[in-house]
């Protein structure tokens, strides 16, 4: 079945968007396209703009210039017709703490005026799909930062959005329910729902973005796939090591490939991956992997900083 030609074929597109704080500019002429159906991972250390970018297209922050559509609608003054159709989980959002899970979601479906006994069952529905069928009577205050993350998803999706908006939706929590966490959003992938996820972790968004943008400083400065973003920054292969009293040979190695130092880390890349087995015979290296580049790499080339800096 074709889509009536009306209907954008873009979940979000901004272009030259800016947010100024007094004399901060937090997102600095951004222009990003997300087509429907794809997962959008915005990368970038702390301070970057991504909480700043993510809230103007949650329709939640007004923009001070540039043109932004979310469905082909503008989130600021188009507001509640927007929000209608999102799903948002913000970087410090909470629950009611006096209710419980149940009526957290109640509450919330109320918004978009959702009740009644097929709204009670969605909610059951929705709990059950997070893993957390069973909980509906139980107090939010009993439940791990994990199972409160998945609630939250479980909210985001009680109005069945079309764009799903992640500011972070992993920090802080163990890998194992990161993991579990990574397969709800799969999942959400696979029914079509374009998704917004902000992350400092790489594995994160190498894992589940189907294309990425790095922000650094208000400015998005790379954004493509995850392939094409590394195959665009770096030769493919790295070597790397412990790079203490290492100087000569990184001299060396930097006559015949790209050499990059981060702290008490060497990063020498190149083509071929079998010269670069045979360097490691060269240092008496404590530490050293020869490994394919990655997009942490990238980043750190581009902003000089690992992502949890
Ligand atoms: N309401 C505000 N008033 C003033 N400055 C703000 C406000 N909100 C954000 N900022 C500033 O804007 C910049 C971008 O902040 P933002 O929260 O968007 O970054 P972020 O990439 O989400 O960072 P983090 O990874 O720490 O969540 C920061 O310098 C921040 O201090
Ligand atoms: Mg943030």
């Amino acid at each position: 079945m074709h889509a009536p030609s009306s209907v954008p074929t873009l979940a979000v597109s901004a272009r030259g968007v800016v947010k100024r704080f007094g004399e901060l500019t937090a997102v600095n002429e951004v222009e990003i396209e997300i087509p429907r159906g794809v997962c959008y991972g915005l990368l970038g250390p702390n301070g970057a703009g991504k909480t700043t970018l993510s809230k103007m297209i949650a329709a939640v922050l007004p923009r001070d210039g540039g043109e932004l559509k979310v469905l082909g609608l503008d989130p600021w003054t188009e507001q509640s017709e927007v929000k209608a159709r999102l799903g948002v989980v913000m970087q410090g959002d909470v629950f009611d703490e006096d209710l419980d899970v149940g009526r957290n979601l109640e509450i919330y479906g109320r918004f978009y005026g959702l009740s009644g006994p097929a709204f009670r069952e969605k909610v059951q529905g929705l709990l059950k799909f997070v893993s957390l069928e069973g909980r509906e009577r139980g107090p939010v205050q009993a439940l791990s930062g994990g199972m409160r993350r998945r609630l939250m998803i479980a909210r985001a999706l009680i109005n069945d959005p079309e764009v799903l908006i992640l500011d972070e939706p992993t920090t802080g929590l163990d890998p194992q329910v990161r993991h579990a966490i990574w397969g709800t959003l799969r999942q959400l992938k696979q029914r079509g729902l374009s998704i917004l996820l902000t992350t400092h972790y790489m594995e994160e968004a190498a894992q589940l973005a189907d294309r990425i943008g790095i922000l650094f400083k208000g400015k998005l400065i790379a954004e493509d796939t995850p392939e094409k973003l590394i195959a665009a920054h770096l030769p493919p292969w790295v070597l790397e090591f412990d790079a203490q009293g290492q100087e000569a040979l990184l001299e060396e190695f930097a006559q015949a490939a790209s050499v990059e130092r981060h702290g008490d880390r060497a990063f020498v890349f190149h083509a071929v991956e079998d010269t670069l087995r045979r360097w490691i015979a060269k240092g008496a290296f404590r530490t050293a992997l020869v490994r394919p580049a990655s997009l942490e790499d990238v980043f750190l080339k581009l902003t000089g900083r690992t992502l949890d800096e």
